[in-house]
């Protein structure tokens, strides 16, 4: 039977508005309830203890207001949280990672030069490393991280051309990018920076993230089960924030917005 119950997509901060703007492209009929962890924002530099605590607070909220799933929309809680997540709550619950793999199917069999740029927690985690594996033997793979990426994000300074230019130049200026077939936006902060990596980049490196195939996934899931939304239910966006300041509501609009 369809349901019109909520879905619940997290993150440390406002990042995963990005992938609810890609939920709401497809799914229109959804209610979306986002909770963004601002307050406790950047997780990337944390120990997965501490950020599968947080996570398994913000999981506890929305099993509260009875979602019908859940939307991990952080690789940094992903890589921490998510095995023990599903372990423990019996419902549907949508992660992310990075999409390496989207990234090295590009070439067809032809080895491709690839950077993954996300936090530091999920760059060193096992579950990266696994995937890692499955495709560094054929392909070159550099891990990059890039933790100022989200504090730029979460201070609301997206916009300041100089400053992201400048923060991109002191991350990628040591690789050969002419050489480099894909970059993977492995952090839902960066899917923000798009146009920023289309200046940085040449124009044969590809930009891939993961939020188009973390939304299909979820409606696949939920059309497996018959628990989308009616087709004639009206949808929409609640955003929520541990950080209880306006100033971080009207930032959490802008990105939804934007
Ligand atoms: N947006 C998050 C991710 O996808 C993490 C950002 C952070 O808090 O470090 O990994």
């Amino acid at each position: 039977m369809a349901s019109n119950a909520p879905i619940g997509v997290f993150d440390s901060g406002l990042g995963g508005i990005s992938v609810v703007r890609e939920i709401t492209r497809q799914m229109p009929n959804e209610r979306i309830i986002y909770f963004g962890d601002s307050a406790n924002a950047p997780y990337g530099t944390k120990t997965p203890e501490e950020v599968r605590k947080l996570s398994f607070d913000i999981v506890e909220r929305f099993i509260k207001i009875g979602v019908k799933a859940i939307v991990i929309a952080c690789n940094t809680a992903t890589s921490a949280a998510v095995n023990d997540l599903r372990a423990t709550y019996d419902l549907p619950i949508i992660s992310m990672e990075p999409a390496l793999k989207v990234a090295c199917d590009r070439g067809h069999g032809k080895p491709q030069r690839v950077i993954v740029a996300a936090t530091p927690l999920t760059l060193r985690e096992k579950k990266f490393t696994a995937l890692m594996n499955r495709f560094s033997a054929t392909n070159t793979i550099y891990r990059q991280p890039c933790p100022d990426l989200v504090e730029i994000v979460e201070h609301d300074q997206l916009e300041d051309h100089d400053l992201v230019m400048r923060t991109l130049h002191r991350y990628f200026d040591g690789y050969d990018l002419g050489s480099i077939d894909s970059v993977v936006l492995g952090c839902t902060h960066f899917v923000f920076y798009r146009d920023y990596f289309r200046e940085l980049l040449p124009d044969s490196t590809a930009i891939i993230d993961g939020n188009e195939g973390t939304a299909r996934h979820l409606h696949d899931l939920l059309a497996a089960s018959d628990e989308l939304a009616e087709t004639d239910a009206q949808g929409g966006v609640t955003l929520k924030n541990s950080d209880p300041s306006e100033r971080m509501a009207a930032l959490a609009a802008k990105r939804l917005n934007a």
